[in-house]
Order: structure tokens, then C-alpha cells, then sequence
């Protein structure tokens, strides 16, 4: 029962292994990528019911249980990742995302368009392979709101982000900059 049971097992992977960087790339965007519209469209929605401070639990609590589900319906390591954190403690990207978040500001500053900045790349982490894929997150209008320039902010919230989040680093953006990037990790 237990070498068949490993057996099975050796075979599932193997189709994974074989998988090429399109496939997989393809596979992850589907499963991952719509948590993105629903989040903007939460903010946009929170943003016009409840005013720009009562907006702030889409950005630190819904985008975060989205993902979270995520991860849980996939197995996936997935995350938010920010070259200018607010959320140091969540968001810090490790040196690979780094490279991917300074290329995408790269190739954004020749031309290519925010929100179709994506990268895929299989590496070895310990030995073993593993899909890494980001995303890079434009800055929409609505954004702006709460990471524009803080001069340009609705009185009273610079003060409410900063008890919040002493070192912010997430303001002073512009539309379409990117604000920071969705990130998964997938053994294979
Ligand atoms: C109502 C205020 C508000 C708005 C509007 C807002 N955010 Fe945020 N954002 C926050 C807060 C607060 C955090 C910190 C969340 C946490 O504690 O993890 C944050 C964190 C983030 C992060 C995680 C990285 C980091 O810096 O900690 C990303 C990415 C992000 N926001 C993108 C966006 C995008 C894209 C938009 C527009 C669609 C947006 N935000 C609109 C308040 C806002």
C-alpha cells in the first residue's frame, strides 16, 4: 500500500515537473489575479460609503484575508510586496522580489504599460524548484487617496496613518506608479 501510494505520488509530481514556464504561469494568474479587481473594487466601494479613513480596513484587512484565502485554496505562498512599505512587517520583499519590483519600475519608465508588468521565473530555493511569479499593482485613482502626496490628503488622515504606521513609506505616489506588486511562490 505504501509504494503504491508513493508511486502515485511520484507520478503526480511528474507532470508538474514537466510543466513549461507558460503553463504554469497561465495556471497561476487564473487562480490568483482575480483576488486584484475585487480589491480595488472593495475600496472604490468603501471609499464612496464610508469616506477615505473609514476605507482603511479594505487595504490592511480585506486585501489580506483575500489573499489569505487564497493561499489556503491553493497551497501557494502569496503576497503583497513593497519596495516603499507601509506595512514593513507584512510587505518587505525578499531579494528576488527586490530585483523584480526595481525591473518593473525599469521597464515602466521605457514605456511598458503598469498594469501588464508581470514576471515569471522558476528558481532553486534550498536545492528545490520552485515557480516564483509577481504582479506588478499600478496606482488607480482611488489609491491616491490614501498613497498621494500626504499635502494632498483629507484632513485628519495623515495623522490617523502615521499612529497606525510610524515609518510609512507609501505616499507620495502618482497614478500609474506602482504602488507595489502580488507575489506567489509555488514549489514544484
Ligand atoms: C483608505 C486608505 C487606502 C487606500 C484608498 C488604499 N490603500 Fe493601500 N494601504 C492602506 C493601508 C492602511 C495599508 C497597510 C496595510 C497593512 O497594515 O498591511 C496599505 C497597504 C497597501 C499595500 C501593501 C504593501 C505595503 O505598503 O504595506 C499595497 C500593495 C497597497 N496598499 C496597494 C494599494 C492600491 C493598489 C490601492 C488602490 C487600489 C490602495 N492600496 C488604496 C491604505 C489604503
Amino acid at each position: 500500500m505504501k509504494r503504491i501510494l508513493s508511486v502515485t505520488l511520484l507520478l503526480a509530481a511528474l507532470p508538474a515537473l514537466a510543466q513549461d514556464l507558460g503553463t504554469l504561469t497561465a495556471e497561476t494568474k487564473k487562480a490568483v489575479l482575480p483576488v486584484i479587481p475585487k480589491v480595488v473594487s472593495a475600496m472604490q466601494e468603501a471609499v464612496a460609503a464610508q469616506g477615505v479613513a473609514g476605507a482603511i480596513p479594505v487595504c490592511k484587512e480585506t486585501a489580506p484575508q483575500l489573499i489569505k484565502a487564497k493561499r489556503q485554496e491553493t497551497g501557494w505562498d502569496i503576497r503583497r510586496v513593497s519596495l516603499k512599505t507601509r506595512n514593513a512587517e507584512r510587505a518587505t520583499p525578499d531579494s528576488w522580489e527586490v530585483r523584480q519590483l526595481a525591473d518593473f519600475n525599469i521597464r515602466a519608465a521605457n514605456g511598458e504599460k503598469p498594469e501588464t508588468l508581470e514576471k515569471s521565473e522558476i528558481v532553486h530555493i534550498d536545492g528545490k524548484p520552485v515557480f516564483r511569479y509577481m504582479k506588478a499593482l499600478p496606482v488607480a485613482d482611488v489609491c491616491l487617496k490614501c498613497h498621494g502626496p500626504v499635502d494632498g490628503m483629507e484632513a485628519g488622515l495623515p495623522a490617523k496613518l502615521a499612529a497606525s504606521y510610524p515609518h510609512d513609506q507609501a505616499t507620495g505616489h502618482a497614478k500609474g506608479q506602482i504602488r507595489g506588486a502580488l507575489t506567489v511562490k509555488r514549489p514544484l
